[in-house]
Formats: structure tokens, sequence, C-alpha cells
């Protein structure tokens, strides 16, 4: 019988699905002439953010923009750690106006320590924090240069990993952290990195949850744990077993809609990590 794990209550910013569509191509999942249901993207998203209500995290919400319809996927906005922002600068023109309204609102909530990147920075979509090191994804979007300038400003110790199938563009398509800490977890697709890459990960993790093709393929690795429950796609049942094998509580959730822009729950949810 496994130890329960622990969760840990978690502080997330969301971005309403309201003026989310297809509406331009900048990843292998984005097709302009594949119909996106509006009313069923927002359930999907709302139901995501319930559920980390009912988990007992605390969700702050952005006021989306007209013209801006991948606002909703607020983890490429800026990275933060305690009282430090890092914010955005992205590779598509079509969305390089986020970053300025997610600026503003860490302004207006007080972040008096909110650096705004040089070089191309698409935030958690290739950051991802195990609680001692930054885990920074290159190849399709985020410029190398900015995982040294991610670690001059947050002042933490960033590994980099480099990314090699455009199906799996940002960091958080093919890698997520479990765990926390000490006794960091992480998820992962090895196929998604280049060699050297792999063998970093292979040396830092050897007890990594290794997914399945069938799972990443659905965007499986795009999930969020607090610890304890990770949420996931519906799709990503293979995944979903192997991680109740190790004492985690899957939730699996349909984001059938967002998964049409490149998205899934962790693409929505930028966790303000303390
Ligand atoms: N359509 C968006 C893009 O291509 C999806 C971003 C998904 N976000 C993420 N963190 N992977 O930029």
């Amino acid at each position: 019988m496994l130890a329960p794990l622990q969760a840990t209550t978690r502080h997330y910013v969301m971005c309403t699905p309201k003026y989310f569509t297809v509406a331009y191509s900048i990843n292998p999942w984005m097709d302009p002439g594949t119909p996106v249901d509006a009313d069923l993207a927002m359930a999907q998203w709302e139901a995501l953010k319930r559920t980390y209500e009912r988990l007992g995290h605390v969700v702050e919400v952005v006021e989306p923009q007209p013209g801006l319809p991948d606002m909703v996927f607020a983890a490429n906005s800026a990275t933060v750690i305690d009282d430090r922002v890092l914010g955005a600068r992205f590779r598509a023109p079509q969305r390089a106006a986020e970053a300025e309204h997610f600026r503003r609102w860490f302004v207006t909530r007080g972040y008096r320590n909110l650096v705004m990147p040089s070089r191309i920075n698409e935030a958690e979509g290739d950051f991802a924090w195990t609680g001692r090191v930054l885990l920074a994804g290159s190849g399709f979007r985020t410029d190398p240069e900015a995982h040294a300038e991610a670690q001059e400003v947050l002042g933490v110790p960033v590994v980099s990993l480099r990314l090699v199938d455009p199906r799996y563009y940002h960091l958080d398509t093919a890698l997520f952290v479990l765990e926390r800490g000490e006794r960091a977890q992480i998820a992962y697709f090895p196929e998604a990195f280049s060699a050297g890459s792999r063998r970093v990960l292979e040396r830092m993790f050897p007890d990594a949850v290794i997914a399945e093709q069938a799972d990443a393929a659905c965007l499986g690795l795009n999930g969020v744990s607090d610890g304890r429950h990770v949420v996931l796609p519906l799709e990503a049942t293979g995944l979903a077993a192997q991680l109740a094998g190790c004492g985690y509580e899957p939730i699996l959730l349909d984001v059938s809609e967002l998964r049409k822009s490149g998205g899934g729950p962790k693409c929505c949810t930028m966790e303000l990590h303390a």
C-alpha cells in the first residue's frame, strides 16, 4: 500500500476563453478550417477552473481581450517564482500584445520585481519549475538566450532542454512536474527531446514517469499536478494509469476545443510559485 501523496495549495492565474477561436496557425495542431465550438470551449475551461477550486486552489482570472484568441493560454504570459516576475515576449506577432495585458495585471497586483524579457520567451509554455531548478525548453518558441535571461531575472538555476518535434513545440506539451522540491518528480515524452536533452533528463530524474506515444499525442503531458491530484486531458488514459500506479490521483477532463489550438489544462494555467 502506497502512502498517500501530499497535495499543496496552489495559486493559479487563468484567462476566460471569451474570444477563443482558431483564426491563424502557429503550430501543427491549429487548422483555421476546423470549426471550434465556442460554448463548449467555455464549458471545458469552466470545468477546469471549478476542478482547481474544488481541490482548494486559488484561481485568479485575467480579463480577456478581443482580437487575442490565444490569451486563454495564460501559462505563456509570465513566469513567477516568489515575488519575481519575468514577463513574456511571443514569437508570433499574432500573440505579441498578450504580454502587455498580463504585465499590467501584475503591476496592478503590486508586483515590483517585474522584468519584461529582451529575448523571445513564452513563459511557462517553455519553463517548468521543479522547486530547485527551472527546466527550460527551446527549439520552436523560446530563444535559448532567454534561458540565461530567466536565470538572471528569477535567480534560479536553469537547465536548458532542446525540443525536436514540431507537434511538441512548447516544453509543457512534452513534460510536466508532478512533485516539486527535494524529491522532484516529472513525467515526460522522451521522443520530443534531442538526444543530449534526453540524457540530461535521465540523469536528473532517473525515476521519472515515461509517457507513451498515445498519451503524448493527445497532449497528455500538458498536465497540472498539485503533488497529489493530476489534471489531464480525457484521452490520456495510459498516463493516468501509470500515475495512479505511483500513488497520484488523476483527474481526466475533456479539453477537445482547446486542443484544436494546441492547448490543454497546463496551457490554460499560470502558476504563481510561492
Ligand atoms: N495556440 C497557442 C500557440 O500556439 C497554444 C499555446 C498553448 N500553450 C502552451 N503553454 N503550450 O501559441
